[in-house]
This record gives C-alpha cells, structure tokens and sequence, in this order.
C-alpha cells in the first residue's frame, strides 16, 4: 500500500552500491585466513542493536537470531560468520553479494519482496508505542501530529511516516537511541518492535508501552532473489529446528513467561 518511497531509496541505494562493487570472494579470503580452506562460511548480516534478537554481551553478538542461524549454519555445515551493520544497510548488503543472508528480526514486507527473498517466519513481532509514563498519549488514536522517534528504514518507520506524515518522523540509526531521546523529551513516543520496545523501556526512567498494538508482523530471514539454493537449505534446516522445538527454546530462553 504505502512503500513506495522506501522502496525506491532502497533501490537507489543498491544501484549505488552495486556500482562501488560489494566484493564477496575478498571478505570471505580474508574472514577465513586462519581456518581450513574446505571450510564453508555462511555470512549472516544483522544489526546488533535490537535485543533480545540480536545484541552484543561480552563483545559477542548474541540473541535469538545469532543463536537460530547457529544452528542453521551447523546442520548445512557452514561457519556462521556475522556482520553487525546499519538496519538500512542488511538489504543492500545481501542484494550485492557482501553478506549470503540478513536476519534482524526483519518484517516480511512487499516491499522487501521487490528486493529480496525470505525464509519461511521463524517469530512474530509487534509493532508497539513507547511513551513517558505521564503522557497524553493514552492509544494508538492520540498519535496525530505527535512527534514519533523510530529506527531508520524499519516498518516503524514506514508505517508511521504513512500514516502521520514525513515531517512527524524522527528517525535515529539505532532504537535505542530513539528512546533515549524520548526519555530526554525531544519527542513525544517511539515505534518500535515490541521485545526491543521491553528491554529498552526496562532500561530508561518513567516510560511504559501502550496496551494497543501498531501493527502484527512476521520476521524472516532474506536472501538475494536469484539464492532460492541457499533459501531453500536454510529453510530445511529452519523447519527441522522448529518442528523439534530449538527455536521455540531459544525464543523461551531470551524471552522469559511473564
Ligand atoms: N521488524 C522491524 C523491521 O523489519 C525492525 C527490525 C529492526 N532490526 C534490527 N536488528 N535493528 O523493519
């Protein structure tokens, strides 16, 4: 319905990146130097700013994510290898070859679909409001001509950009850098993935997430469109783990009953 502007930035940002050259065979020499040369690396690119499904802990990228495409990568026999970048970046990067799959917990869109493949879903994610505890903002219907913080390029982006207009939208390179600035009154709440939305409000003073949901979403993993090869693998081994219950125990294990 509404992507078309996003959808065009996108593909002006992989025209300008397919011209610069995204050179796969150099990453993979030099990222594989020290281990044996029969040795097949899956590089998975992310954005280890969004916990609990992808977040660094001790230097590590860790999270649901991380710890899902672990266990793809052993059952195909690849070396999971991963790339932190910008959200905005994880299309491109797969589009041109630099990494072989983005998993972020990325919103299956039509858009995206324009630009890339997916896996079957391996979660759900709901788009939520954060706001400061006193707010005006009671629901989803008090969020006209408020201004709303988001991460760039994510479906919090494009839907409220949509919805309430581009002047309305704040956009931050990481979410929790838009809280921060709407726990410091810059703005007047954030739209944001619902996990994410938890820890970060966990960690800032005098916010809370309204009852109302955004939006309902499915997150997949994505892949170049002519990789249905590799697509078609990881979803093998996707389906396998989450018919005998790994990724519903790696789900459990990062998001705890309430
Ligand atoms: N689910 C949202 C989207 O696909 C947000 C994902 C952001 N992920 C991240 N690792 N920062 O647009």
């Amino acid at each position: 319905m509404k992507k078309i502007l996003t959808l065009s930035i996108a593909s002006i940002l992989a025209l300008s990146m397919a011209a610069c050259g995204g050179n796969t065979d150099e990453q993979i020499n030099e990222d594989t130097s020290n281990t044996t040369t029969d040795e097949k690396v899956l590089i998975m690119g992310t954005n280890a700013a969004f916990p609990p499904y992808e977040y660094y802990e001790n230097n590590e990228i860790v999270g649901i994510d991380a710890e899902v495409a672990e266990k793809i990568a052993k059952k195909l026999g690849y070396t999971l290898q991963i790339e932190d970048m910008e959200f905005d970046s994880i299309i491109t990067a797969v589009q041109t070859g630099k990494i072989d799959m983005g998993m972020a917990g990325m919103t299956v869109t039509e858009d995206r679909l324009e630009n890339v493949i997916f896996s079957d879903s391996y979660a759900t994610g709901i788009q939520s409001v954060i706001v400061k505890e006193d707010s005006d903002i009671k629901s989803i219907d008090d969020l006209e001509g408020k201004k709303i913080g988001v991460q760039t390029s994510t479906t919090g982006d494009i839907y409220s950009t949509d919805d309430y207009g581009d002047e309305y939208v704040e956009r931050y390179s990481k979410g929790a850098d838009a809280v921060a600035a709407l726990a410091a009154g810059k703005i007047d709440c954030v739209i944001i993935d619902n996990e994410p939305a938890k820890s970060f409000v966990a960690a800032n003073e005098g916010l809370k997430i309204l009852d109302t949901e955004y939006a309902v979403e499915d997150y997949a993993i994505c892949f170049a469109k002519d990789n249905t090869e590799l697509r078609d693998e990881v979803n093998q081994a996707l389906n396998e783990l989450i018919e005998d219950g790994t990724v519903q125990d790696i789900i459990d294990k990062y998001i705890p009953a309430e």
